[in-house]
């Protein structure tokens, strides 16, 4: 048997993604970067997260929801202000995914350090542009029905650090959790 015929043998599924956002700059960008190839695909939808049927919609011409996918949300629910509106964002994505898909969840948060988060707020409300940062325990719902990875919902400088070169750095005002649906 050949390296060759050995390498077909175990060559991995192909790897498909689908990126969401609503910025025309993020997107011309992503899509002159990052192009499919024959070892996987990539689509770029232009859909404002508050739509989520239409992510889906979208999302679904490139993934295969009957199987397992990894959903990123990163850096977006806090420009949802409304929370019942955000955990419903989310409740609609994680419905979609099929049993063993992964959800990795990160935001802003004001929990570690209140005085910068609330000056940070203001500024982005100032700027037209705001951005909520919530605490802990509204973080934590995003991450409902889920079974939560270790270290849990922690501070992203702070999930899974490498051991042994630099101290586990501080906290900051940013939570970061990957949770599985079972
Ligand atoms: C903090 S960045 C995070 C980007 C990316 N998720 C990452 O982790 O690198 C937030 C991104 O969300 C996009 N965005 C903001 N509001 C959005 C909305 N309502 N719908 C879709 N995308 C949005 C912005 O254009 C920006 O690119």
């Amino acid at each position: 048997m050949t390296e060759s015929y050995r390498f077909r043998e175990v060559e991995p599924e192909p790897v498909l993604a689908s990126k969401a956002n609503n910025d025309p700059l993020v997107l011309a960008h992503a899509r002159a970067l990052l192009a499919s190839t024959r070892e996987g695909a990539c689509a770029y939808v232009d859909c404002d997260a508050r739509d989520p049927e239409a992510i889906l919609d979208a999302a679904s011409r490139t993934l295969d929801f009957t199987r397992p996918v990894g959903l990123m949300m990163l850096g977006i629910l806090g420009s949802v202000w409304d929370d019942e509106e955000a955990y419903a964002i989310r409740d609609r994505l994680v419905a979609a995914l099929a049993p063993g898909s992964y959800l990795v969840f990160e935001d802003g948060t004001n929990a570690i350090n209140r005085e910068a988060a609330d000056a940070a707020e203001k500024t982005r409300a100032e700027d037209g542009d705001p951005y909520r940062l919530r605490d802990r325990g509204q973080m934590t719902r995003f991450l409902t029905g889920l079974e939560v990875l270790e270290p849990g919902l922690v501070s992203v400088s702070q999930w899974r650090p490498e051991e042994g070169r630099w101290a586990v750095p501080d906290a900051v005002n940013a939570f970061c959790a990957v949770a599985a649906k079972r």
